[in-house]
């Protein structure tokens, strides 16, 4: 069977928890460890999953004879947790972005080859049905050849403002809500970008002594023509229906696709939090017959996908066959980091820069 540890169990850590501890339910992995910088996060997390915890993730690659381990820190401190686990022989899955250094990715890329170990990054829109279902129609050519499109992420306030205000100054929409669908996207049209103009503006966080940009709009040129753009940003207000609003649309020569990936259709308006609208596609809670809480969607199926991968790659599979497919691989991660730090390049060169 195989044994996995998590490091870092912050917001999206709590995700890979239930994932796997659900699927230690079903008989498929061994959920051994947690490993945290936080002592709060360590205490509480340890005891709700029943597992051993370490502060120091090197001390837990070291005790536990782990097969595996998920990585949910920081986007800054992805790149040496990712090295020493790698280094340690592990197979791994990393939240996006791979590393926030093009550089940064190729040295985790490397070394997950010299250490012949599985490297995924945890993509989750590439397993939103909709997303799925766009991508099946470009592929099939239903839509024919995409010529422009228009997509839109964008966070409540409460994102940088509170949940991270300590790491926000580290990361930018362009990271933390760009890099999701620049990889979305290239999976989609299966093409690779070539330029990048990006514009962007740092106001409302910075007034609030979070020194990141408030929004950037990004238009990318991808092979052959197609050009999209990317409005990202972390500045709506508190009162907004949702945590995240998002949602694209894709001209092409034979047909037009439009998914709006925040409204699904549910709304409730209680007492304690006001208006809502509900997005169950990434997560929903179940109860199983033995009335343990037991959560389905697509934030579960993106990291239950890792194991999918470990059990097809022990079974004889070749993870080279997994490129292309639902999977993010290392390539996938240093290609939406190159496009992310392609905008990043612009904004601050207010030139247009070639990927
Ligand atoms: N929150 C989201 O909605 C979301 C969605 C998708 C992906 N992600 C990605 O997940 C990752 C984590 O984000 P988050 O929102 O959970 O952040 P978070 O701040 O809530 O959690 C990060 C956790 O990592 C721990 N940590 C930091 N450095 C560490 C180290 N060296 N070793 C061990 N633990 C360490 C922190 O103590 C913290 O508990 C990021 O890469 C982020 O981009 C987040």
């Amino acid at each position: 069977m195989i044994k996995i540890g998590v490091i870092g169990g912050g917001k999206f850590g709590t995700n890979h928890l239930i994932t796997l501890s659900q699927l230690e339910r079903q008989g498929r992995v061994k959920l051994a460890a947690l490993a945290d910088l936080s002592p709060s996060i360590l205490e509480t997390q340890t005891k709700k999953f029943n597992i051993k915890g370490y502060q120091d993730h090197r001390e837990m690659l070291r005790q536990e004879e782990l097969d595996a381990v998920t990585i949910a820190t920081p986007d800054f401190a992805h790149r040496q947790v990712a090295l020493d686990s790698i280094r340690s022989g592990k197979n791994v899955l990393i939240e996006k972005p791979l590393d926030i250094t093009v550089e940064g990715c190729q040295e985790i890329i490397k070394a997950a080859e010299e250490n012949k170990v599985f490297l995924e990054v945890d993509f989750h829109k590439r397993y939103d049905p909709y997303h799925q279902e766009t991508e099946r129609l470009v592929r099939e050519g239903a839509l024919g050849e995409i010529q422009y499109g228009y997509v839109h992420m964008e966070d409540k306030i409460v994102v940088p403002r509170d949940w991270f205000p300590g790491w926000a100054p580290r990361s930018s929409p362009a990271w933390f809500l760009g890099v999701h669908f620049y990889d979305l996207i290239r999976w989609i049209l299966k093409k690779e970008p070539k330029t990048v103009f990006a514009t962007g503006i740092k106001r409302v966080l910075a007034g609030l002594g979070v020194d990141t940009y408030d929004s950037i709009q990004a238009k990318v040129g991808f092979e052959g023509g197609t050009s999209i753009t990317f409005d990202t940003s972390w500045i709506l207000p508190d009162g907004f229906e949702a945590v995240v609003n998002q949602g694209f649309r894709l001209v092409g020569d034979k047909g037009v696709a439009e998914v709006d990936s925040q409204d699904r259709g549910m709304r409730t308006c209680l007492n304690q939090t006001g208006m809502q609208t509900h997005n169950l596609g990434f997560l929903q809670e179940k109860r199983d017959k033995w009335g343990n809480a037991t959560f389905v969607g697509y934030g579960i199926e993106s990291i239950a996908d890792f194991v999918d991968n470990l059990e097809f790659i022990n079974k004889g599979g070749d993870a080279k066959n997994l490129s292309g497919t639902v999977t993010a691989l290392g390539a996938d991660g240093l290609a939406a980091t190159r496009m992310a730090a392609a905008v990043h390049e612009s904004l601050e060169s207010g030139k247009i820069i070639n990927i």
